[in-house]
């Protein structure tokens, strides 16, 4: 089957949540100029899978219109492998916009990627299979050079610098997503589809599994170690451009993901002054006594932080919690978090007075800056963190 595909205009490209229960994995080919590899890797990936998942998988390769013909090649092998799809998509290029049509149109449960020139070895296929198939299994399962079992065979000095550097660069620009794999680079992985569906992605040039950590629900990542093979045909496609788009997609990212920050910091600020109004109500008309009404304002504080932090700033989040006792649990460890918090307010206030800080009010000021910190990043990994998505409440 091949499928024409025109341009998408506005560039936010989303995946559907239903998937085709006969189909356990949708394998993404992107190509581009690979009319002397194509053929070899559908007939190794087909063996490998008609082996893992006999009847149960799809390969959908996306060319872009190559000028080789590579998708004309392609068409011709589906009568050999029914398993095969194939898009031309003609007027676009880009290999991460290209592999994000191909899940689109994808079928399966998992979904997944590899690059079509043999870099990308089909054995390691099996593990990650393993890895992400079953109840309680990964949402991600990454091939990657930098852990046991994996490295990269003949590669110049000059080649491991810039993509460690580009290691490097994320980590700085992009931590919580970039920190969590051993190797942000690879483009060959697999995802749950559930993890990614009804996100609004937006990926730029090369790197899509930076835009699949930094928007997909993902908890757990399981990595296997590959080897990246030499190209044995053809050229790689990575020019200087892909390294500008590189930075300015984890611009994209570190923005979007502040915006959370910012909303937290938002939802903070009400806090002081509803903990303020109830101080005052409580001290001025009950007449209770300092501290009761300082614990009261406070828990009423918690509360409202809470309303808002839950349906606002991880609002994305609590939709795939649904249920009051999910919810409950999310404010219990919020209020947890929070009260913890100003213990450690209190501890860092005392500790920065000690150390030599002049102004107690500066000092208050910093403990208050990072504990605000340090409560947003414990809320968004406990109480906001996608947990139990698979046990029915
Ligand atoms: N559809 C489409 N459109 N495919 C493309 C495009 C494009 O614009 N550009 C490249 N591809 C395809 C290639 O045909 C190949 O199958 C795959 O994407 C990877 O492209 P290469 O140009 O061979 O990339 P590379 O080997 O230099 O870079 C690889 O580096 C990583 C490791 O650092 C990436 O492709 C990663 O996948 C890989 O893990
Ligand atoms: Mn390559």
């Amino acid at each position: 089957m091949l499928s024409l595909l025109t341009p998408n205009p506005q560039g936010l490209l989303q995946i559907s949540a239903i998937a085709d229960h006969q189909i356990a994995l949708s394998l993404v080919l992107p190509t581009y100029q690979e009319k002397h590899n194509i053929e070899l890797i559908v007939e190794q990936l087909a063996a490998k899978l008609d082996y893992i998942l006999p009847g149960a998988y799809e390969l959908i390769v996306v060319d872009d219109d190559s000028p080789d013909l590579t998708w004309s090649i392609a068409a011709e092998l589906t009568a050999q492998y029914p398993q095969l799809r194939v898009i031309r998509r003609v007027d676009e290029r880009g290999l991460a916009t290209a592999v994000i049509r191909g899940w689109q149109i994808a079928r399966g449960q998992v979904l997944g990627v590899i690059d079509a020139d043999l870099q990308h070895p089909p054995e390691v296929l099996g593990q990650m299979w393993a890895a992400v198939n079953h109840d309680h299994g990964a949402d991600l399962a990454v091939a990657s050079r930098n852990v046991e079992g994996g490295g990269v065979s003949e590669w110049s000095i000059l080649r491991r610098i810039l993509s460690r550097g580009a290691q490097i660069l994320g980590l700085i620009i992009f931590p919580e997503g970039v920190g969590r794999i051993s190797d942000p680079m690879s483009g060959y992985f697999l995802v749950q589809r559930e993890a990614i569906a009804d996100k609004i992605l937006s990926p730029l040039g090369y790197k899509i599994l930076v835009e699949v950590v930094g928007r997909g629900q993902i908890d757990k990542i399981a990595e296997v170690g590959y080897e990246f093979q030499e190209r044995q045909s053809g050229d790689s496609k990575v020019t200087g451009k892909q390294y500008i788009e590189y930075i300015q997609h984890l611009l994209r990212l570190r923005l979007s993901h502040s915006r959370r920050l910012l909303l937290f910091l938002v939802v903070g600020l009400s806090g002081v002054f509803v903990d303020m109004a109830i101080f005052y109500l409580l001290r001025e008309n009950l007449h209770l006594a300092m501290s009761q009404s300082k614990f009261l304002a406070a828990e009423v504080a918690i509360i409202n932080n809470f309303m808002w932090n839950d349906r606002w700033t991880f609002g994305d989040v609590s939709i795939r919690q649904p249920g009051k006792r999910r919810k409950l649990r999310r404010f219990i460890k919020f209020n947890l978090v929070c009260l913890m918090g100003v213990i450690l307010n209190i501890l860092l206030l005392n500790i920065l007075v000690w150390s030599g800080i002049k102004s107690e009010y500066g000092a208050n000021f910093m403990a208050i800056a990072c504990v605000t910190i340090w409560n947003y990043w414990i809320n968004v990994k406990l109480s906001w963190r996608v947990t139990d998505r698979n046990n029915p409440d």
